[in-house]
């Protein structure tokens, strides 16, 4: 593998979800692969998990890691061709790009959508151009429209969590303050077309995602109903789609209750975290015996390190 920025980069989910869970047991038995390399993680955006269980995956490997916080200490990069650079963005890409290549082996990034410039958003014009110019392999800490690592996580957790074969698992919508993007969702949703599994997502008219990501999965706009005998509850907020970017007001309330985990069949909340409690999530469903938020979150560190072996094997 040489990039890592979609989930069907990966060849096979099933065998390197197994791979993953293996990498657990012993997660040091390859130390010794990054020895001499370097990982930079640059992060437009803020981050928790991500930004510490990917250091600990790159050290697990090996790996020398650089860290840097681009979005507020480094140059505003210019991303278009031929412009004339007087106006606030200090550094081409075309330079930025390059020169980071100089300083490691693999780029790691994080860089959020902007959720007003949909058609900017899906050109991915950040990770794509990291691609196209560094000449190294890039892997993605969730981008515009995808969070591949996260969903990698979430398929770890679930395989480790698996209660019966083709599980009914069910993507919920959650209301949130403010304008989300869609990446999580949309890995989710990636992932679950490459499991065996009765899939459906549920969230209010309005929030309907990107066809072309949804394909085939069923939609049903009655949160109840979509709940029944579920196997797992996989809750996020996201901003519309159609009316890119906007927070469309609520008749019904969306917030995970323990009412409304009663009608599943004992399902495992998931949520790929930060949640806002009580307003996403009751603290009665996040805290019960069934939450899988911490687990997630640890599996962070497997979904990346798996990742990161992969991409190190490639570089031989
Ligand atoms: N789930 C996740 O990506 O968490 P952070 O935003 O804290 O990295």
């Amino acid at each position: 593998m040489k990039h890592y920025a979609h989930i069907n980069d990966l060849e096979n989910l099933e065998t390197t979800v197994q791979e993953a869970i293996g990498l657990k047991k012993n997660e040091l038995k390859f130390e010794s692969l990054g020895k001499g390399k370097t990982i930079c993680l640059l992060f437009f955006n803020n981050s928790l998990r991500t930004r510490l269980s990917t250091q600990k995956a790159a050290q697990n490997l090996g790996l020398n890691t650089i860290v840097m916080n681009f979005g507020s200490e480094g140059w505003q990069l210019e991303y278009e061709d031929g412009v004339i650079m007087n106006q606030n963005k200090s550094e081409h890409i075309k330079e930025a790009a390059k020169v980071v290549a100089q300083y490691c082996d693999i780029v790691a990034i994080r860089a959020f959508a902007s959720l007003t410039d949909k058609e900017k958003d899906e050109a991915e014009i950040v990770i794509n151009s990291f691609k196209e110019l560094s000449g190294i392999p890039v892997v993605n800490l969730e981008s515009s429209c995808g969070h591949p690592l996260q969903a990698l996580a979430d398929a770890i957790t679930m395989k480790e969590n698996a209660a019966r074969h083709k599980p009914k698992v069910v993507l919920s919508w959650a209301p949130h303050p403010k304008a989300l993007p869609h990446a999580v969702a949309n890995s989710f949703i990636d992932m679950m077309h490459l499991q065996d599994a009765d899939f459906i997502i549920t969230h209010p008219e309005g929030y309907d995602l990107n066809p072309e990501i949804v394909k085939d999965a069923k939609v049903e706009y009655d949160q109840e109903k979509a709940f029944k005998d579920a196997d797992y509850i996989y809750v996020k907020n996201w901003s519309s789609y159609q009316n890119y970017g906007q927070v469309i007001p609520q008749e019904k309330n969306w917030t995970i209750t323990a009412d409304k985990m009663a009608k599943t069949n004992n399902a495992k909340f998931m949520h790929c975290l930060p949640v806002r409690r009580n307003v996403v999530v009751a603290d009665e469903v996040i805290d019960s015996e069934n939450s899988l938020v911490i687990e997630q979150a640890n599996n962070r560190t497997y979904s990346a390190q798996i990742v990161l072996k992969k991409i190190l094997e490639n570089l031989g």
